[in-house]
């Protein structure tokens, strides 16, 4: 399962990279904004900023609706860097303009998919990446995990080659879960990625090995100076 963060902050995207586990990033114009990233220059730069830091995979979402300006877009986003997936939304001229630029070899994410009828449309398109929202349709008390159940069973069907990226996800379970399922992707926040390292039995586990270490080291140390001691005297 490839790991991609979502977030648009370079600290937090560091930070998950240099724990060597990082497949791509995720951004969109939400998390851009609370980066306080706004301006065509600056958002080019940033989008940069986060090619410099990773080895692929960073989606870069169109602000466009309309096909002709999704493609001016998303062509201005693909020519940054070759690590550039252009994020679309699922709408009608989003998949015709993913069906585009799939045919010219830009790599996609199709976003904001919420059912697995826009599923089905985003890999006939040819979506290299498709974006199935679980927190928010959980947030509307549907079971955001059903529907990535759902999308495996009909891409595994077809052998439908886009990737399915879990996204949306709030905790670890639905990480695990989303594993478990088969997505082949999980977006997730900093502390999502860093909480998988937890476990209480780790902490004391691991707080009982050294504190038994210490134990033996002091020992030894008392035993050493025992016999310097009755060297001397
Ligand atoms: C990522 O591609 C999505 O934009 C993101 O996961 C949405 O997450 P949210 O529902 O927490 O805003």
């Amino acid at each position: 399962m490839k790991f991609f963060i979502d977030t648009a902050n370079l600290f937090e995207i560091k930070e998950a990279y240099d724990l060597g586990v990082l497949d791509g990033v995720t951004t969109n114009p939400s998390l851009m904004a609370k980066e306080g990233i706004a301006g065509k220059d600056k958002i080019m730069a940033h989008y940069k900023a986060i090619c410099h830091i990773v080895d692929n995979n960073v989606s870069a979402e169109v602000i466009a609706t309309d096909f002709d300006g999704i493609i001016k877009e998303g062509k201005e986003l693909a020519k940054i860097d070759d690590k550039i997936v252009v994020k679309v939304p699922m709408i009608k001229d989003g998949v015709k303009a993913i069906k585009k630029f799939t045919s010219e070899g830009i790599r996609t994410n199709c976003t904001l998919v919420f059912s697995p009828g826009q599923a089905l449309l985003t890999a006939k398109a040819g979506a290299s990446y498709v974006s199935p929202f679980i927190g928010r349709l959980d947030d509307i008390s549907q079971d955001g995990l059903d529907l990535i159940a759902q999308i495996r069973l009909i891409y595994d069907n077809y052998g439908y080659g886009t990737e399915i990226l879990a996204a949306s996800i709030r905790h670890t379970i639905h990480l695990i879960k989303c594993a478990e399922i088969g997505a082949d992707v999980a977006t997730c926040p900093l502390h999502v990625i860093m909480a998988l390292l937890k476990h209480p039995l780790t902490d004391s586990g691991l707080e009982k090995f050294l504190a038994d270490h210490k134990r033996l080291m002091d020992k030894r140390i008392r035993k050493y100076d025992l016999r310097i001691t009755k060297l001397r005297f």
